[in-house]
Formats: structure tokens, C-alpha cells, sequence
């Protein structure tokens, strides 16, 4: 994720200095390239030889090197970087970079930075709680940096308390934290209206009303970081831009925002209104003070006009509309009826009967509305509330591009009609967005891409289903998943599904990362995860075959074979021959064997010959059931050691009791003796056949 970011760091004097050694080298290690940026105090704690021999540069500290005369440029350094680290940060730099106290080269490149800050400051307790230190922190925020707040702890001092320096091991997953959604908006353009507006009555007075804006200014932050140009129309608030990459407007009147936004909006890929545009506004605007008089007044209003239902009015293809809803009653019912009266494609509800949402407070708490559903947030700070309401667009702003690629267009439901599901509760507390776009991104690549070159009609899709259990994730993207696959197939002339295929997998080793794309290519397999997923669904599709026309699966087995065979060298257990009887090439491999021949036919002769025709003749279908179990056991006396007889037995042992209820005690007492021969460890099920008086 760091590999090959530039990242310039910054070292202050503060004993904490050391800590940059490490940092600089973990950086190295993630493939990051390192400009270290040194102020001259910070050279009485750590050397410039330590950090230029660990960083493969020459440390930078003066404006000029003395020796050959050339100027270090502090302008070059702010383009060239994708991040800036303060670390460690002293009071005294805080208090620069705070006031633009431009004395040294390290202020002067962070004045000059066009990339995003982070800043790890490091001092003693009592200077880190001094109100001024305080100040300097809130106002650097307030510019959009990034403060990494300092842990508790020993402090140089001896004294024990907040002021150090966050771990570098921790600064480095800040770093990658941003990363992980530094970019994903990047080259998207999006509007965002923010703030009360104000009617003027005369030229001292006006409508209003209590908007703050937070909640907007931090929508707009939130798509600055993630890399989105944003435009921010905001009314009358006292707030500071919030990133520095934000393109501000400010207007006074819901006029002057309607104007702004309509202007903006062509060239924009989103708008998010969240302003409390007044509706209605004076009809006659005094030019001098209205004089009190005696008499009561009335003021004539007229309507103002509606800037997410005129934006609604010429959204293209592709653009997105988020509205915002506060609402005092009905909420969830008036806030669908704004959704399709200004054409939006979700909106945003807070409700003023919850307490701690809505208009000053610095929480909020919101519902999430569209057209498929809803999501319910708990209580947070806006700043997280940001975050989601970004994720979501931001995730809808990916299905509308890919709506609009060609051959995405025509990508629809294929051979399978999957659910996919990622189960990700053993792992929380990580970065959860990761998750929802990997299910997503999987039910996508199973569904929609076309496996084989035959037509399936939507009710002919095998009913399938994948369900990830994460075991365990690392912010690089590496996941290891279990994997339990089931597949089913119609009983015709009935109401019953019956398993095709089940099995769990225990262990799935991928990397992935959000956006990206998930791909299979037959020949050149690359990726895990595809190969694993293109693996099961060419099984499915082949057992499915198999259980429709003797052998019928043959093309897409053969794939599956052929997919193991390849994918020897993923180094996933899973694949390998012979490392364990149970595992995915063992099954296939004892599948398409020779030996293992009668088991492929007996696909077709228990569901087509039996279960298919149970419900018109129960016999015969019985009889058929039997043949292919006495198939299941020959297979199973030619090859003990095969793994695919007793998998069978396990899935289908509810079934294949069931069959049995209704029948003689001759024909029980001969399927119980072949079943418990290929599969003594189920003997107390089949002892239910035999009990079983039905
Ligand atoms: N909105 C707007 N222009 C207006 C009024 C509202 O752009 N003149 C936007 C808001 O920014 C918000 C959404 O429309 O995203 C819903 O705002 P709200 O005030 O709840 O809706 P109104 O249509 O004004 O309905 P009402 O006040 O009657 O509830």
C-alpha cells in the first residue's frame, strides 16, 4: 500500500527523535521512498548520517547547502510528495506551522505541501496540555491536517502521562489506513452545499435558521481526503475550510447557492446537498432598516427556489444526487417521498427525535435511505458519519461508472444465481469497508461473468451459495477465509431443492484490496481467490451436467481438473496433490479419476433416474436411488482412500434417509448395509432408516 509513495518526513528536536530511525525504516521496508527534512535542533538528538544511510538520501536541513551553493527547494518537495509526516512534532514546530513561522526549511516545505500532512507531535505532559498547545493542535486540524495524537505513557522526563510519540509501527498504519481510501475518489469532481442560508429582510435583519454547516464541512474533508476535487458551496457559518484541496465558495442567500451549485454541477460527477436551505425568503427586501412602529407587521414571503430538485431536473447518466432529510415526524416515510421528488439517489435522514442528532451538536446520528433498502448508523461524531455517508457514495459512484462501461452493460445474471456472503466478525475492529466491497465485488465476479458459452434462461441458474468466514486480515489486504460452497438443483415436478454439492474449505490465503477488479484468466492463473471461486463454479456447473445427462459434465470438470493442475504453484495447501486426502484436488481428482467413473454416473442416476422421478413414481425412483448407492459403493471398494464417496454421503445424509422412510425392511436392511460400509461414521443416521417405521 506504501510501496512506492514518497513520503517526505519531518524531524523536530525532541528526544523522540530516535523513533525516527525506526520510522524511516519501516517506511523503506513497506517500499516507500523517504525525504528526510531535518530543522537544525532536531540534529542534537539523531544524526543526519543515521537517517540518510537508512533512507538511501541526503538528509535536508538548510535552505542552501554551504558547500556547493545549490538551493534546496521546499516548492519541489511539496509537489513531489504524496505525504508529509511531522514526527516527532515539538510544541515550538506546532506553534509555526500553527502561526506560519516560516524560519526553517521543514515549515517552509510543509507551507509549500500540496499533499496531505500528518502530524505526530511529542512533548512533555504539562506542554502537551498547555491551552497554547491545544490552540496550535485545533487550528492545524482545523487546516485539514492530520494530527496522530500522542499516547500515553513514561516520558522522557520521568513523569507519566500523554505527550509521546506515537509508536512508529502506529504512524505507519495511520499512513496506511489513508492509503487504503487515500485515492479512491481521486479525479472525481463532487458539489457540496453546506450551511443555513439567510434572507434579508432589511439590511440588518434576517431569516435563518440554527444550521452549523459541521456536518457538511466535514462530507467535503472526508471526499478531499479520498482524493475527490471538491467544490464546497457553503452559507453563512464560522467555520475554517477544512482541507486544503477544497475549492470554497461562500454565499449568503438561497439564491446565491442556487446559482452557485447550478453552475458547478455539469462538471461534477456528484453533488452532495446538505445545506438547511431556507424555503421561503421576504418578498420585498427593505434598502433601509425597517423603523418599529407601533403596529404589528407582517412579512410577505415567497418561495425559494428548491436547489436539490433543480439539480434532480438535469442529472446525467452517471452523476450522483445525495440529499439530506431532518425530519420531526414520519421521518423515514417523508424522507422517501424527498428521495423521489428531487430525484436523488439516496438520502441522508437524521431525525430531531433522536438525541444528539441534528443541527449545533457534533453528533450525529443517521439512516442511510435509497431505493433498494436502508442502513441504520449508530451515534457518532460527524466526522464519522462522514465517513460512511462517503463510502456510500463513493461506492455508488464505482457502480454507476461500471453501469456505463460496455462491457460491463452487458454483463447480467449468468449461470448461477449466487449468494455471496463474507462473514467478518472474527476480524472487527479492522476496516470494515474492506469487507462490504469484497462481497460485493465477489457476488459480482460469480454472477455475472459467463462461465460457459451455453444459454441459461434466469430460472435454469444453479442455485448456489459462497459463504467467506474471515479468519484473519491484515491492512496490506491479506485475508485467510474459510469457504463453505453448496449448491443445488430442482426436484422436478416438486418444490424441493435438492444439494448438488457441499463442502467446506478450511483455509483460502488472497490478498485484496478495495477496487480491485476480480479476474480469471483460464491460462494464466494469478490470483488465489479467482482461481479458488472459478474452481467451485466450474464444479457446480459440471456436477450439475453430470446430474442431468450421464457424463455431461465432462467440459466444465475438466476445467476444474485443469485449474488444480495449474495452480499447484499459488502455494495454497488447498491445491496440492497428495498433502491430504481432503482437500479441493482431491476431490476433483477422485471425481474425474477412472476408477471413480461409476461416482460420476451416479450423479445422473440418483437425481434424474431417482429423486425426478420419486414424485410421479416412488418405487421406481427408490430403485434407481439404490443402484446409485450400490455405484457409490463399488467406486468406494476400487478406491477406499477417496475422499469424494464419503463427501457425498454427508450431504445427502437428511436425503437419502428421507428417501428410505416409506419402504420395505428388505430394502432398508440392504441400503443401511451399503451405506454404513462406505460410511461407518454416519451409522448412527442410518440406523434412523432402519427404525424409521413410516
Ligand atoms: N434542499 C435544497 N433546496 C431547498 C430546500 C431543500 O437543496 N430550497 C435540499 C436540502 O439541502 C436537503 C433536501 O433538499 O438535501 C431536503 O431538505 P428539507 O429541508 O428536508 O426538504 P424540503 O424540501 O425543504 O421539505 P420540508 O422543509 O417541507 O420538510
Amino acid at each position: 500500500m506504501l510501496k512506492g509513495k514518497k513520503i517526505v518526513l519531518g524531524v523536530t528536536g525532541s528526544i523522540a527523535a530516535y523513533k525516527a530511525a525506526l520510522l524511516v525504516r519501516l517506511l523503506v521496508k513497506e517500499g516507500a521512498e523517504v525525504q528526510v527534512v531535518m530543522t537544525p535542533a532536531a540534529k542534537e538528538f539523531i544524526t543526519p548520517l543515521t537517517l540518510s544511510t537508512l533512507s538511501g538520501r541526503p538528509v535536508l536541513s538548510e535552505f542552501f547547502n554551504s558547500d556547493s551553493g545549490s538551493w534546496h527547494s521546499h516548492v519541489e518537495l511539496g509537489l513531489w510528495a504524496d505525504a508529509m509526516i511531522v514526527a516527532p512534532a515539538t510544541a515550538s514546530t506546532l506553534g509555526k506551522m500553527a502561526a506560519g513561522v516560516a524560519d526553517n526549511l521543514l515549515v517552509t516545505t510543509y507551507m509549500s505541501m500540496k499533499a496531505p500532512v500528518f502530524v505526530a507531535p511529542a512533548m512533555d505532559l504539562d506542554m502537551y496540555a498547555h491551552p497554547s498547545t491545544v490552540k496550535n493542535i485545533a487550528t492545524l486540524k482545523s487546516y485539514g491536517n492530520h494530527i496522530i495524537e500522542a499516547a500515553a505513557g513514561e516520558l522522557a522526563s520521568h513523569l507519566s502521562g500523554k505527550g509521546r510519540m506515537e509508536e512508529p509501527e502506529n504512524i505507519i498504519k495511520v499512513l496506511k489506513g489513508f492509503f487504503l481510501t487515500g485515492s479512491e475518489l481521486s479525479g472525481k469532481r463532487i458539489l457540496i452545499t453546506a450551511g443555513p442560508t439567510y434572507e434579508k429582510i432589511d439590511p440588518v435583519r434576517f431569516i435563518g435558521n440554527y444550521s452549523s454547516g459541521k456536518m457538511g464541512f466535514a462530507i467535503a474533508a472526508e471526499c478531499a481526503r479520498r482524493g475527490a476535487d471538491v467544490t464546497l458551496v457553503a452559507g453563512p457559518v464560522s467555520l475554517p475550510t477544512p482541507h486544503p484541496a477544497i475549492r470554497r465558495i461562500d454565499v449568503e442567500s438561497a439564491r446565491e447557492m442556487c446559482d452557485a451549485a447550478v453552475e458547478a454541477f455539469p462538471s461534477c460527477d456528484a453533488a452532495v446537498l446538505s445545506a438547511a436551505v431556507a424555503d421561503y425568503r421576504p418578498a420585498v427586501q427593505a434598502s433601509s432598516k425597517i423603523k418599529r412602529t407601533s403596529e404589528g407587521m407582517t412579512i410577505d414571503l415567497e418561495a425559494n427556489p428548491d436547489i436539490a430538485a433543480t439539480l434532480g431536473k438535469t442529472k446525467r447518466e452517471g452523476q450522483c444526487l445525495v440529499g439530506f432529510a431532518l425530519e420531526t415526524n414520519n421521518a423515514e416515510e417523508n424522507a422517501r417521498l424527498k428521495l423521489d421528488k428531487k430525484n436523488l439517489d439516496f438520502i441522508v435522514l437524521n431525525s430531531l427525535e433522536d438525541k444528539g442528532a441534528g443541527f449545533s451538536c457534533d453528533t450525529n446520528k443517521v439512516t442511510v435511505i435509497d431505493r433498494e433498502g436502508k442502513s441504520e448508523y449508530p451515534l457518532k461524531s460527524k466526522a464519522e458519519v462522514a465517513k460512511d455517508v462517503v463510502a456510500h457514495l463513493s461506492r455508488l459512484l464505482v457502480m454507476l461508472v461500471m453501469l456505463l462501461l460496455p462491457s460491463a452493460a452487458s454483463a447480467e445474471g449468468e449461470e448461477l444465481n449466487a449468494t455471496v456472503n463474507l462473514n467478518a466478525s472474527k476480524v472487527q475492529g479492522s476496516n470494515t469497508e474492506v469487507f462490504t466491497m469484497l462481497q460485493d465485488a465477489l457476488s459480482e465476479f460469480i454472477n455475472s461473468r459467463k462461465w460457459t458459452s451455453n444459454t441459461y434462461e434466469e430460472n435454469e441458474r444453479i442455485m448456489c451459495s459462497f459463504n467467506f468466514v474471515v479468519n484473519s486480515y491484515a491492512n496490506d489486504g491479506s485475508f485467510d477465509c474459510s469457504l463453505m460452497v453448496q449448491a443445488t438443483r430442482p426436484v422436478f415436478g416438486s418444490s424441493y431443492n435438492s444439494l448438488l454439492f457441499k463442502y467446506e474449505d478450511a483455509s483460502i490465503k488472497f490478498k485484496y484490496q478495495p477496487y480491485d477488479r476480480l479476474e480469471f484468466v483460464e491460462d494464466n492463473l494469478d490470483n488465489n481467490l479467482t482461481a479458488v471461486i472459478a474452481f467451485y463454479v466450474y464444479t457446480i456447473i459440471g456436477m450439475d451436467l453430470d446430474s442431468m445427462g450421464e457424463l455431461g459434465g465432462s467440459e466444465f470438470l475438466n476445467k476444474a481438473l485443469t485449474i488444480v493442475n495449474n495452480a499447484q504453484n499459488l502455494g495454497d495447501a488447498g491445491w496440492r496433490a497428495g498433502s491430504n486426502n481432503n482437500n479441493r484436488y482431491s476431490i476433483i481428482d477422485d471425481y474425474m479419476n477412472g476408477a471413480l467413473e461409476p461416482v460420476r454416473k451416479l450423479m445422473y442416476k440418483y437425481h434424474r433416474l431417482g429423486l425426478d422421478t420419486m414424485f410421479k413414481d416412488a418405487d421406481g425412483g427408490r430403485k434407481a436411488i439404490t443402484e446409485s448407492l450400490s455405484l457409490l459403493k463399488k467406486a468406494y471398494e476400487d478406491r477406499p482412500m477417496a475422499y469424494f464417496t464419503k463427501l457425498f454421503t454427508e450431504y445427502k445424509v437428511d436425503e437419502i434417509v428421507n428417501v428410505y422412510s416409506k419402504c420395505t425392511a428388505d430394502e432398508k436392511r440392504d441400503v443401511v448395509k451399503i451405506l454404513s460400509e462406505i460410511n461407518p461414521s454416519l451409522s448412527s443416521e442410518w440406523d434412523k432408516i432402519t427404525k424409521n417405521n413410516n
